[in-house]
């Protein structure tokens, strides 16, 4: 299966991509791993004609935007993300009417874990990875931030901004809950904790590091320590001791997966290559405003 992949890739001009969570066997096969926009900044760079792009929904989006000439593809169509679900343009805009009356404009900072279509109505996008910096970075003091409640609020214990919050969350990331993060530390009493900001703040405020996925493979590697807690999806374990074989790495709570980085197989892979299927295109009108916000992160 692996070598039938590897010749299609390569008859098609193609490069597989995959999220720090998907399988093993899909890690082990892709040309780059990675957290969403650093995979699709890097496929932007290569000159291959079609991205396969294993993760969820919201990141082949990702991909279409920053390389509309590249045929993107999903080999899962049913691959989404539930906290991208979460909220709908529609949505955005009633809140953005509340919130800015005649007169007075509320910035709109958007979690690149979201549709396009509400990129596309985002004063400027955010990661995992960047969140406070991009707060920061505007003028202005009052910001709504969205979707994700948890990384909002994260944001907001690290700025003197107001933040509006969406309630919009992670249920893989919100069901870690501080007794878990405590059973873990007294079983494991001399590793370093790390977090990612999707968690709630009760998680967060007992880890050692907050940090995006990527970030905590940088940082697991470069650590003297010996031993880690994991905060994030369980499929970040397996890179963190591919890199790190010498060093100990506890999952702070088994629940902790997502089932939809988990849908995308070999098989589907090989299908949507041989057959190019799962095409993923975000329309110009879309694409445009949606180009403005993440690249306005980019830049900065
Ligand atoms: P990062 O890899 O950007 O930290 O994102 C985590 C995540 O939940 C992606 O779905
Ligand atoms: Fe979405 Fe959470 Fe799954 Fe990431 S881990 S794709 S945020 S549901």
């Amino acid at each position: 299966m692996e070598n039938e992949i590897k010749a299609l890739l390569k008859e098609k001009n193609a490069i597989l991509l995959a999220h720090n969570y998907q399988p093993p066997e899909i890690q082990d096969l892709a040309d780059m791993c990675g957290d969403s926009l650093e995979l699709s900044r890097k496929a932007a760079a290569t000159n291959a004609d079609i991205i396969v792009f294993c993760g969820v929904h919201f990141m082949a989006e990702t991909a279409s935007i920053l390389s509309p000439d590249k045929l993107v593809l999903l080999p899962r169509s049913d691959a989404g993300c539930p906290m991208a679900d979460m909220i709908t343009a529609d949505a955005l805009e009633k809140k953005l009417v509340e919130l800015s009356p005649p007169g007075k404009t509320v910035p709109v900072i958007t979690y690149v874990n979201s549709p396009a279509v509400v990129k596309a109505l985002s004063t400027i996008c955010c990661t995992s990875a960047n969140a406070v910096k991009v707060a920061k970075s505007l003028q202005e003091n009052e910001i709504l931030m969205v979707p994700d409640r948890n990384l909002a609020r994260y944001t907001a214990s690290q700025t003197d901004k107001k933040i509006h919050l969406w309630d919009g969350y992670c249920p893989y990331h919100d069901l870690l809950r501080a007794n878990d993060v405590k059973q873990a530390k007294q079983a494991h009493p001399d590793a370093v904790f790390m977090a990612h900001p999707e968690c709630r703040i009760e998680v967060l405020k007992l880890a050692d590091i907050v940090t995006s996925t990527s970030g905590m493979l940088t940082y697991a590697a470069r650590s003297d320590q010996k031993s880690f807690i994991v905060g994030t999806e369980v499929g970040l374990l397996y890179p963190l001791k591919k890199a790190n074989p010498e060093k100990d790495f506890y999952p702070a709570s088994l629940g902790m997966e997502c089932k939809d980085m988990k849908k995308i197989t070999m098989e589907d892979i090989k299908k949507s290559l041989r057959n190019l299927e799962g095409q993923v295109k975000v329309p110009e009108d879309i694409r445009k405003p949606a180009l403005k916000a993440v690249s306005r992160m980019v830049e900065l």
